[in-house]
């Protein structure tokens, strides 16, 4: 069902996960004021109730976490650069050196190992600076910034990575200004004009890099990354039809725009009936037609989507729909929906067809440990084995369908704090930590059962879902 060389592995960011904030020269970023996440307000300052400072100190082990994946027989690990430790304000000339020696390693350690790293540029860690003195993407001067940090780390790291991803969820930059884009700008006084430049900046500077990486690094391969969400309509109604079609376009512009270098008909009328107008520079449309060779996106949930007034709108990570009232959702009231995942691994393909990469997938669920006897921890998480094995079968599906399907990296391989809310107890590893939303806990690491149910999975390829139905 998997084809042989199938990417298996796990995904993690580095502000998730890192903590040593100000460590070796790091500068703020924008996660070191967003204690309560996505949802929360910003402070001004770093504060201590902001578990991401900590994180669960990945920083310094790494060699330990790194070697458990290795264990797990991961063939890549996706984890972000922290822009804020190579260009501590975002517009320096000269990068930081220690930041640079600490993803050296981090790259050197998984080489050890045979695993691919799968590096995000850009997963919701602008540096503060960039978002307090120029407002983040709303300024083209980010591009410029961007640019020079992406040739910077492709230089450094051009013979050790190959698989690269530009901005992390870069269609959420519409719903999550802040977190997404370091727009210091609260949402309430942002108009649709301004997030849309916002959104144009990105991606102009998307492809700008996609061109570098092709130049610095000829072998490599350079991705967008798309926060997917399919949509459902409510009822058979084609005024609803319509609505999923409309909600679905301004997520599929921003891969349209990645994978075919031009702005799509359908977000042209948008823009023009909004008195939108996105101003382009000279050359603009000339970079934007610097594609990518993959795409690859995170998923979660679906939606769904009505032309009517619906009063309950669901929770989603960053997106909000419609609950759907046949699926089940998590403790967080994420929907659960498989054949969702195979759904939109053929929708993609079939407007595409481009290599896929599922680079983030999971379930952020409450993890009850019992001592095991010799001092450890026993985690029996069988509803996140039933959830990953569930999904996995679809990608199986999706493969069988005739979707050509790079890899699969769940979300959060090892516990972290979560991006939403930034608690530590919605946990999606393999690997349990011992860190409490309150702050308390050692930071030992702990072997869940879905830590051996995955090795199984990678060892065999695959085959060892079929035999689990
Ligand atoms: C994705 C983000 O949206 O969802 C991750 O790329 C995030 O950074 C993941 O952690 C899961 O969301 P949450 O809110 O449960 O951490």
């Amino acid at each position: 069902m998997f084809p042989e060389n199938f990417l298996w592995g796990g995904a993690v960011a580095a502000n998730q996960c890192e903590g040593a904030f100000l460590e070796d020269g790091k500068g703020l970023s924008i996660q070191d004021v967003l204690p309560a996440g996505a949802m929360g307000d910003r402070t001004d300052r770093p504060t201590d109730d902001n578990l991401k400072l900590v994180g669960i100190d990945f920083y310094h082990r790494y060699k330990e976490d790194i070697r458990l994946f290795a264990e797990m027989g991961f063939k890549v690990f996706r984890t972000s650069i922290a822009w804020s430790r190579i260009f501590p304000r975002g517009d320096e000339e000269q990068p930081n050196e220690s930041g640079l020696r600490f993803y050296d390693d981090i790259f050197d350690e998984c080489r050890k190992y045979g695993m691919e790293p799968l590096v995000t540029i850009s997963h919701y860690e602008t540096p503060l600076y960039l978002a307090e003195t120029y407002n983040g993407w709303t300024s083209r001067d980010l591009i410029g910034f961007y640019e020079h940090y992406a040739r910077t780390i492709f230089e450094r790291y051009g013979d050790k990575v190959k698989y690269w991803l530009t901005f992390n969820e870069i269609n959420s930059v519409l719903h999550s200004p802040f977190m997404s884009a370091g727009i210091n700008t609260p949402m309430g006084q942002l108009t649709e004009q301004d997030l849309f430049q916002a959104a144009h900046h990105e991606l102009v500077a998307s492809a700008l890099v996609t061109k570098l990486a092709h130049e610095i690094m000829p072998d490599a391969k350079i991705g967008c990354m798309i926060l997917s969400m399919p949509t459902y309509p409510l009822t058979p109604s084609p005024d609803d039809v319509i609505a999923v079609m409309e909600t679905e376009h301004k997520n599929y512009f921003f891969a349209d725009i990645h994978v075919r270098g031009i702005y799509p008909g359908y977000m042209k009328r948008y823009f023009k009936e909004r008195n939108i107008q996105i101003q382009f520079a000279e050359g603009d449309v000339d970079i934007l037609k610097n594609t990518v060779d993959f795409v690859s996106f995170s998923y979660y949930m679906s939606s769904c989507a009505s032309a009517g007034k619906v009063h309950q709108k669901g929770s989603g990570n960053l997106l909000e729909g419609i609950p759907n009232p046949l699926l089940p959702t998590s403790e967080w009231g994420w929907q659960i929906d498989p054949k969702g995942l195979r759904y939109t691994l053929n929708m993609f393909y079939d407007r595409y067809q481009k290599p896929l990469f599922i680079v983030e997938n999971g379930l952020g669920a409450i993890d009850r440990p019992a001592t095991d006897g010799n001092g450890g921890m026993r985690i029996e998480d069988d509803y996140r084995i039933d959830y990953l094995r569930e999904h996995l079968l679809q990608v199986g599906e999706a493969i069988e369908d005739g979707v050509e399907v790079m890899g699969y990296t769940t979300w959060g391989c090892i516990d972290l704090v979560s991006a939403s809310t930034a608690q530590m107890s919605k946990r999606y590893g393999f690997i349990y930590v011992d860190r409490n939303d309150d702050g308390t806990g050692t930071l030992e690491r702990y072997k869940k059962k879905s830590f051996y149910w995955y090795k199984d999975v990678i060892s065999t390829n695959g085959e060892s879902l079929i035999g689990a139905i």
